[in-house]
């Protein structure tokens, strides 16, 4: 058996690493077999380790050791892709080729306490063509090693019917019927958040028992009187119960203690979240406002290091988010998408049809059970999310489709995406959300898209212009919104017909979407959330509507409540000229983008919303760090984000 082993990796290497142009000697592989009469696992492994190590010792470009890399850890995949791990862990920490720790997290195999990603390593590397697209773009992508490939153009449009003139216009407003609906995205809930924690912290995720400052500190802060440090406080029955103060600055070493509710550091403990959620309930008591059904746009889990991101940990974040939120919202359905932090491993999601599934399905089931239990899905809906998980779909009461998409599928850090990477859709995922826009516009339903992650950065290419045209060919007749989360800011941006800068016109606007704030500070924002009027006939939105709470406020407020208040509007927050029975449609933000573009003074408000405030807002009068803003809100997809952004002189240089 050994023997057979041996030669069939001699056959593979000669095919698929020998033949290729990038390697041409096959001086190691009789050193190989020497060592190998003694087959054993450390035989295997020292002799992978050498072959990669013996690649950077060559003049060949960074780029081809990355690409043969691929093909001799793409022979080892297909016979023991168990030692894929450790070969891979090996080399990176011998060579120095990242630091150790990001070595093992990259390469490592996961076990239920970590969440290392060398397991979805070997299976992309199994499947994928280390000399095609695929070696390029992960080569660009995850090592920075190669250029960024060329996008490949590929079109979908054979899978739809064509654009009628009368799908070239949204349906007008009704002007007098709306309801609301609630937005909240991003939570992140830190389940070890602990209350006198570095919040200054250089190791390890800050505010965790964890968390340290690497520079040990010489006086003790008595600045800080009155320093919320109330340890265990919590919600009950809705009503705040203060726990009891502990000195935390007992402790001489830490440099900036956490409080009781967050940090700009650190991510959500859950009194924020329950705060959160309360302020949210209490305000539609006070103000008598009802929502229709709100909508979440993921991440539960929170930024700790994936060497203590653990499956339990994946899964209780999950469960608690969703139970607060039942608890708070009552009657209220929340429709949800899966962030990237919402999987074990971290952002990984295989194919439906490749052998994987079996990772990944247990989250499905186990959201599908929950939001079914919640009355949030009926039984037929749920049992399609259970089995469908990079997409399904929920018509409400009033006739809206939801389509909730997993964004995971479009996401770079995830290694499933990058075999096949030049098809357009080897999820099914596109051919999915099409049938179903196909379906709706057939009856002239109007659907919202509810996803992750943006299309503009951490996106693939090929999925961001797939999904691109998707949008624009049913836009505006029948996506009446698309709504993201992941970037925890409050933004925007704007699809145009015709790329390139000269395409930014009023005309070629056809689309846009919502990006929402987060719960979650992280990092260095106010924690916010938003609700929408929404045209009852069409479901355009009319207003939205976002409240925060000055996280600063509660470190020296005697442990009291956050005090959450109104931020601004949409609509009257930018104060631009606009009817008021229109819509906040893509001419409208095209509109606010261009003042952004122009003035100084816009660009600042917009990073007020952005941050809510928080006392982290740059100046950009004078930073640099809002000269972006501008190609970020009207680019769509990442291609069109990278060629903007080459295009400013400060940014490229
Ligand atoms: C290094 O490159 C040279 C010429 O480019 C080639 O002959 C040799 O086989 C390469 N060695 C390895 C290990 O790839
Ligand atoms: C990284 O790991 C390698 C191999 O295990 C070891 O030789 C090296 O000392 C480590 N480097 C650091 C900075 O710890
Ligand atoms: C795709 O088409 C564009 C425009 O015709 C062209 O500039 C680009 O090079 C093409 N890309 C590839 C990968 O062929
Ligand atoms: C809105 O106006 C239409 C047409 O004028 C009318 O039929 C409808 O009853 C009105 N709806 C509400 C909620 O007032
Ligand atoms: C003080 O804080 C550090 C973290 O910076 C921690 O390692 C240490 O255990 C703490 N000491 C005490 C007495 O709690
Ligand atoms: C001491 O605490 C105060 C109050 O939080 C803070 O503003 C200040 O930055 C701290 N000073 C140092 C040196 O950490
Ligand atoms: C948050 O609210 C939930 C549900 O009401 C409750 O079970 C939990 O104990 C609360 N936690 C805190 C820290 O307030
Ligand atoms: C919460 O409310 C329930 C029902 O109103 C009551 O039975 C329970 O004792 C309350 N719990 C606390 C801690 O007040
Ligand atoms: C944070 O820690 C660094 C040392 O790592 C120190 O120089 C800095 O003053 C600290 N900042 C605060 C606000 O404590
Ligand atoms: C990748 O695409 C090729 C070409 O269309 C196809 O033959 C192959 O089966 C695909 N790979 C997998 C694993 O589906
Ligand atoms: C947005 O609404 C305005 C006013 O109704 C309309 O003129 C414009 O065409 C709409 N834009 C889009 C992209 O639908
Ligand atoms: C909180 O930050 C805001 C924005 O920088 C500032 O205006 C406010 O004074 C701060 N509040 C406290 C209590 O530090």
């Amino acid at each position: 058996m050994l023997v057979g082993i041996l030669l069939a990796l001699f056959n593979l290497l000669q095919t698929s690493v020998f033949a290729s142009p990038v390697i041409s000697g096959a001086h190691t592989l009789s050193d190989f077999l020497d060592r190998s009469a003694n087959f054993n696992d450390d035989s295997v492994i020292s002799a992978f380790v050498g072959e990669l190590k013996s690649l950077s010792s060559n003049d060949s470009s960074k780029c081809e050791q990355c690409i043969t890399r691929l093909a001799i850890g793409k022979s080892l995949s297909l016979l023991r892709p168990e030692l894929v791990p450790p070969v891979f862990t090996r080399w990176c920490k011998e060579t120095a080729y990242m630091s150790n720790s990001t070595c093992t997290s990259t390469f490592s195999r996961n076990t239920v306490s970590t969440s290392y990603t060398g397991t979805n390593f070997a299976d992309m590397l199994s499947l994928m063509d280390p000399f095609s697209y695929d070696g390029q773009l992960y080569c660009f992508y995850k090592e920075k090693a190669c250029p960024k490939p060329k996008t490949p153009n590929v079109t979908l449009e054979h899978m739809w019917p064509s654009k009628q003139p009368k799908h070239f216009l949204a349906p007008e407003p009704s002007a007098n019927d709306t309801f609301n609906v609630l937005h909240i995205s991003d939570f992140h809930i830190e389940l070890d958040y602990t209350v006198g924690a570095e919040t200054n912290c250089t190791l390890s995720m800050c505010c965790s028992p964890n968390s340290k400052n690497a520079k040990s500190r010489t006086s003790h802060n008595s600045t800080a009187i009155g320093w919320n440090s109330y340890h265990d406080s919590f919600y009950t029955n809705n009503s705040f119960v203060r726990g009891p103060l502990i000195d935390v600055f007992q402790n001489q070493s830490i440099w900036s203690p956490a409080t009781t509710f967050g940090s700009y550091t650190c991510d959500a403990p859950e009194i924020l979240v329950n705060s959160t959620l309360n302020s949210i309930a209490k305000f539609c008591e006070d103000n008598s406002i009802q929502f229709d059904f709100a909508i979440f746009t993921g991440d539960m889990v929170d930024h700790d290091e994936l060497a203590l991101t653990s499956f339990d940990l994946t899964v209780q974040s999950e469960e608690i988010a969703f139970r607060d939120i039942k608890d708070k919202l009552g009657d209220v359905a929340v429709y949800s998408v899966m962030g990237n932090h919402d999987s074990f491993p971290y952002g990984e999601l295989a194919q439906e049809n490749h052998g994987f599934l079996n990772y990944f399905s247990y989250n499905a089931e186990l959201m599908a059970d929950l939001w079914e239990d919640f009355g949030w899905l009926g039984p037929e809906e749920s049992q399609y999310a259970r089995k469908h998980y990079t997409g399904f779909s929920v018509e409400t009461p009033r006739g809206l489709k939801i389509i909730s998409l997993n964004s995971n599928v479009w996401y770079q850090k995830n290694h499933y995406a990058y075999w096949n990477a030049s098809q357009p859709d080897t999820f099914g995922q596109m051919e999915f959300l099409i049938e179903e826009l196909v379906e709706s516009e057939s009856k002239n339903q109007r659907v919202w898209i509810i996803a992750h992650i943006p299309f503009s950065q951490e996106a693939l290419p090929l999925p961001a212009k797939m999904f691109a045209e998707v949008v624009e060919r049913f836009s505006p007749y029948t996506i009446a919104n698309i709504f993201f989360g992941h970037t925890h800011k409050d933004q925007f941006e704007i699809l145009y017909s015709v790329p390139g800068t000269d395409g930014k016109t009023v005309e070629n606007a056809v689309a846009f979407a919502w990006i929402s704030q987060a719960v979650t500070p992280w990092i260095n924002n106010n924690p916010s959330w938003r609700y929408y009027t929404i045209d009852a006939k069409t479901f355009s939105v009319m207003n939205a509507y976002n409240y925060y709470t000055k996280l600063n406020e509660t470190f020296t407020n005697n442990g009291d409540e956050p005090l959450w208040e109104f931020e601004y509007s949409s609509r009257e927050g930018y104060n631009i000229d606009w009817p008021e029975i229109a819509p906040l449609n893509a001419t409208y933000w095209h509109k606010v983008a261009t003042r952004i573009n122009e003035s100084v003074e816009y660009n600042q408000m917009y990073e007020n919303f952005a941050m809510r405030f928080s006392p982290f807002v740059p100046d950009c009068s004078k930073s640099s760090s809002c000269d972006l803003n501008y190609c970020y809100l009207t680019s769509f997809t990442v291609d069109e984000y990278d060629d903007c952004v080459a295009q400013i002189p400060t940014a490229s240089s």
